[in-house]
């Protein structure tokens, strides 16, 4: 698909500037939460056997690729990604001979696989962390991290006043090797994350390696944990507000995120991966995860040398509203447009409360408001011009678990901060695939084990085998848009034109004829076009538009 250069702001056309095929410009990818998807060995933990079982499931729902959350060595405290080794895969998820299985059967089915890596920080079991607490205050070992001394009397008091993104300061002090109280190292997440010192030659020098050993096992891409992390103020000097309530999570402490250095390190890992893509013709992707303050900042990430995307996670935090849904999608496409890459559109992902409940309010299943709206939430975003992505799960309407005991609950922003607020187990709990009762067929249990997260009853409503049976279920839904989103030219990358519309209402043309509207409100409005129904995201009778629902239609004029 190719698009003409150029946006015009004064007749609402929106088009990027960029000309040419890339297969990543408008992919749709799935996210598999490896530990949750599908257990193959029955010990209550999915793994890698249990994502290649799983990917003719995946071929039947028409996804581009996969991502595949970390897998490698790693005590689990943040839930592998809390790295010990970057090359290996973990006992508990399979072996390397595992993965390379599950490449070849990814390639046979004409599946991508992108990795998850985690270039911030590492795990408190790596052993270059291990040899930077054995060494000595000032040797080459620690400079690979973040090590300083304290203030105050004794050394007692943190190096300086930043926060932990999971609570509490973001530096612990350390035993010397001779048993005195020491040096403190800077984490930004837990204290078993320590953060790399990317100013350290060493550091990058390490992480190409790490791309090249996964691109020769034939991997097509990475998604990037934390891209806008890495580098921190080289003084690092205290913050003037570490509570500073920034809108995005990352973002919270500007001396820590979104330095300029970083975009260096993507500038070298794009021509990593060029190099790559000009040796056998297959071109890799770079996705990263980064939250920064505004559009604008985000679009310096996926400038055409640097990342080829990043997600966009304004949509995923914008309320269920028209006016609010209009502006982020605007003022991303504007940002985008002018980099040559195109937006990565997200509405779910492991971080985050499922858009069935986000939507709908804390009930426990979801209420049927909520349900509607994320149908007409995944209309909408299948519907822009750009890339994807679909968090294991969003494929049935799996609503959040909200009611986990508090003796269950494994997120360590729970231990950290005591409060139940932002964790994050309740978008994990392990997929059911069948049945009435928990497993839901997601293990055998032949370990007598029981899945690693509790899985409510009601979860039997959502299995896959019931979705695909179930010819109005969320899975048809999906299914459905992805089969039009690769059958019609209008769809995926190019340009959207926003059309007049009701209060409450959005509506967009998508190249010739394609129309998307969505009915933010809870009352029927007239359709918005005349035309051919294609879809809808529920009953739609001929010139509706029922409240919480969006619809695609090819115009008749
Ligand atoms: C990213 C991941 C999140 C993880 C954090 C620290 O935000 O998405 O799951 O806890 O980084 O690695």
């Amino acid at each position: 698909m190719t698009a003409a250069a150029g946006t015009d702001r004064s007749t609402g056309v929106i088009q990027p500037t960029f000309t040419g095929r890339h297969w990543w410009r408008d992919a749709v990818i799935y996210q598999v939460y490896v530990r949750s998807f599908l257990d193959s060995t029955g010990d209550g933990i999915g793994d890698l056997a249990g994502v290649r079982a799983g990917l003719p499931y995946l071929r039947k729902l028409g996804v581009d690729g996969i991502w595949l959350s970390p897998f490698y060595p790693s005590p689990q405290h943040d839930h592998g990604y809390d790295v010990a080794a970057y090359q290996d895969v973990d006992p508990l998820f399979g072996d390397l001979a595992e993965f390379d299985l599950l490449m070849s059967a990814a390639r046979r089915l004409g599946i991508k696989v992108l990795l998850d890596i985690v270039p911030n920080h590492c795990s408190v079991e790596h052993h270059w962390f291990r040899d930077a607490l054995a060494a000595a205050p000032g040797s080459p070992e620690r400079a690979r991290f973040h090590f300083a001394a304290g203030r105050g009397p004794d050394g007692a008091e943190p190096p300086n006043n930043w926060h932990a993104m999971f609570g509490g300061s973001a530096w612990t002090r350390v035993t010397e090797p001779d048993g005195t109280p020491g040096e403190w190292y800077l984490h930004m997440f837990t204290p078993e994350q320590p953060d790399w010192n990317w100013r350290n030659p060493e550091v990058p020098a390490e992480f190409e390696g790490v791309l090249r050993f996964w691109l020769d096992r034939g991997v097509d891409g990475f998604r990037i944990d934390v891209a806008a992390g890495l580098y921190k103020h080289p003084d690092l000097p205290d913050s003037d507000d570490p509570d500073v309530d920034a809108r995005t999570r990352d973002s919270v402490n500007p001396l820590a995120w979104n330095q300029p250095e970083v975009h260096d390190v993507w500038r070298h890992w794009r021509t990593v991966c060029d190099e790559y893509a000009a040796r056998d013709g297959r071109e890799r992707l770079l996705v990263g995860e980064v939250s920064v303050p505004t559009a604008r900042e985000h679009a310096l990430y996926v400038r055409p040398d640097e990342l080829h995307q990043a997600f966009f996670f304004d949509l995923l935090g914008a309320p269920w509203d028209a006016d609010a849904f209009r502006k982020v999608i605007s003022e991303a496409m504007e940002d985008i447009a002018g980099t040559g890459s195109t937006v990565t559109w997200v509405l779910n992902n492991h971080d985050q409360v499922r858009t069935v409940t986000r939507y709908g309010g804390p009930s426990t299943e979801g209420s049927g408001l909520g349900a509607a709206r994320a149908r007409a939430a995944a209309l909408l975003m299948l519907a822009l011009p750009g890339a994807a992505y679909i968090y294991q799960g969003e494929e049935l309407g799996l609503p959040e678990v909200v009611d986990l005991p508090d003796d269950q609950i494994t997120d360590p922003i729970f231990r950290r901060t005591g409060s139940r607020a932002r964790i994050r187990d309740g978008c994990r709990v392990p997929l059911p695939w069948s049945g009435q009762a928990s497993p839901f067929g997601f293990t055998s249990g032949a370990a007598g084990a029981r899945p690693w997260l509790p899985q409510p009853d009601y979860f039997a409503e959502y299995a896959t085998d019931r979705a695909l049976a179930d010819t109005r279920s969320f899975w048809h839904l999906y299914r459905d848009g992805l089969q039009l989103r690769a059958a019609l030219p209008q769809l995926g990358e190019g340009v959207l034109r926003w059309l007049d519309r009701q209060p409450g209402v959005l509506a967009f043309e998508r190249g010739d004829g394609l129309v998307c509207a969505v009915n933010f409100s809870t009352a029927p409005v007239p359709a918005p076009v005349s035309g051919t129904p294609l879809l809808s995201s529920g009953p739609c009778p001929a010139g509706v538009l029922p409240g919480s629902t969006a619809a695609w239609w090819l115009s008749d004029q």
